[in-house]
């Protein structure tokens, strides 16, 4: 800890004043000259009566700064009409060594009796420094004690019953002191983004589909979807099963039979499946495997209305698939799904749709791969350039949902339905840098990292 640190804690208990000043030391280099002499002396020392050789005399410690400075004062001179070189003679009895004795000044702490210009022609050589030395000049302050008291923070009954409160000292009230920070709930990441992709939505007009039921009969998960019954999407392998209630028994039973009959033998311009279609499987009650079940159902309601109405949906929840787990596949995930229903709609409609939605969501770049769904035709699957991995990356699926889908329901000829899905979970984990899923959902969630993780911004 630094000495202001202390006397700024205890300003009452003694008072502190700063103080500077500055004095002369000298250098590693000056405190050996002030000891043995300066270069130039030792030159002159070392020079005998009968002179010396300058190659000689350049090879001592001291040669080559004090042979220029004593040259300089004309204590030597240099004779080069001699055998083997230059000579070097000394050009005076005596000498007198100044420099060695203004630094001995210094040393004996007398630099006050030396000029400015000295001692800055001394520091310029590098033999003396200045040096400043800080220091507190302390003083017993007005709550001066050697022994500490804690002060009291609270007024107890106690303190008031016993009049003990007359002799106790009490700390003051700090105001600005930040109170703790609340306990308070907080939103799940996966929670963040859904708020910002339903924002999305609700810009372009769409409106949210109710997907308030994990558990869907088959019927509606698949079924109403033209997707034959002995589809593998339908093994136990993908898709988990009900036990208990094992089978749903309420359905529109019109609509049942124009579904059936649509697998069998087709209709409406196709052949069907040409299979035998089994209420038994229909019935099954699954954990709903996608939310397109839900858009099922919401479009055979649209198709019940006394007149079609153009309408636009959207749906964010959870669907479930038995997969085998790893870093980025969970049994359950979250869908976000579209869908718009409108007489002629086109391909082109739903690439300028998917335009629309990503470039909400910051992504522009997009590009179309053709895909299968039992539902859609055509069906099309959507990459977006990733800026970060410099690669084209799988973002959704989407399609225009088939004939065989939308007739039984009773919509008009004439009308398309358009819709795509993605997953909450990637763009949530490429937004927050999570790489294993289960750091994002399930037991092993560090909670810290929910508290901690801000508000997500999808656009930017
Ligand atoms: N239901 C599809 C899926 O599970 C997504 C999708 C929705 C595809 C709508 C086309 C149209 O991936």
């Amino acid at each position: 800890f630094s000495v202001a640190a202390v006397v700024a804690a205890l300003p009452a208990v003694i008072l502190a004043e700063q103080r500077t000043s500055k004095h002369w030391e000298l250098t590693g280099e000056g405190a050996d000259i002030a000891e043995r002499g300066s270069h130039e002396a030792r030159v002159f020392g070392a020079i005998p009566k009968d002179g010396l050789l300058q190659t000689e005399l350049m090879k001592l410690p001291s040669g080559r700064v004090g042979f220029s400075k004593a040259m300089s004062s004309k204590w030597i001179r240099m004779d080069k009409g001699h055998e083997g070189g230059p000579r070097v003679f000394r050009m005076v009895e005596t000498i007198e060594d100044v420099v060695r004795q203004k630094l001995l000044l210094v040393r004996q702490g007398k630099s006050a009796e030396l000029e400015e210009k000295d001692k800055n022609e001394l520091k310029k050589r590098k033999l003396l420094t200045e040096v400043t030395v800080k220091s507190y000049w302390i003083t017993k302050g007005g709550s001066f004690s050697t022994s500490i008291t804690k002060q009291e923070t609270e007024l107890t009954a106690e303190m008031i019953s016993s009049g003990s409160w007359r002799d106790k000292k009490f700390k003051l009230y700090n105001f600005d002191a930040l109170g703790m920070a609340l306990d308070c709930g907080h939103l799940h990441p996966l929670m963040k983004v859904r708020t910002q992709f339903r924002q999305i939505f609700l810009e372009m007009g769409f409106t949210e589909m109710p997907t308030n039921n994990f558990i869907e009969s088959s019927f509606w998960n698949f079924d109403s979807l033209f997707q034959p019954q002995q589809h593998p999407a339908r093994d136990q392998h993908d898709t988990f099963f009900l036990s208990d209630p094992a089978l749903a028994h309420e359905f529109p039973q019109d609509y049942l039979e124009k579904v059936k009959k649509v697998h069998t033998e087709g209709g409406y311009g196709s052949q069907g499946y040409k299979y035998d279609w089994k209420l038994e499987e229909a019935r099954k009650n699954v954990l709903r495997t996608h939310t397109t079940a839900v858009s099922a159902r919401m479009l055979y309601r649209l198709a019940q209305q006394e007149e079609f109405t153009p309408v636009k949906y959207f749906s964010i929840d959870r669907v479930f698939r038995n997969e085998t787990l790893d870093a980025t596949h969970l049994a359950e995930f979250h869908q976000i799904e579209g869908v718009v229903a409108d007489y002629g709609l086109t391909l082109g409609d739903l690439m300028g749709v998917l335009h629309q939605f990503f470039t909400k969501l910051g992504i522009t770049k997009l590009r179309f791969k053709p895909a299968y769904n039992p539902y859609t035709e055509p069906s099309m699957e959507v990459f977006s350039f990733h800026e970060g991995l410099k690669k084209w990356v799988e973002v959704g699926n989407s399609g225009i949902f088939r004939p065989e889908m939308l007739l039984p329901m009773g919509l008009p000829e004439g009308v398309t339905v358009i819709a795509w899905g993605l997953s909450l979970e990637r763009p949530t984990m490429i937004k927050y840098g999570i790489n294993n899923i289960r750091e994002l959902v399930g037991h092993k969630v560090n909670l810290q990292m929910v508290y901690d993780s801000p508000l997500c911004r999808l656009d930017s």
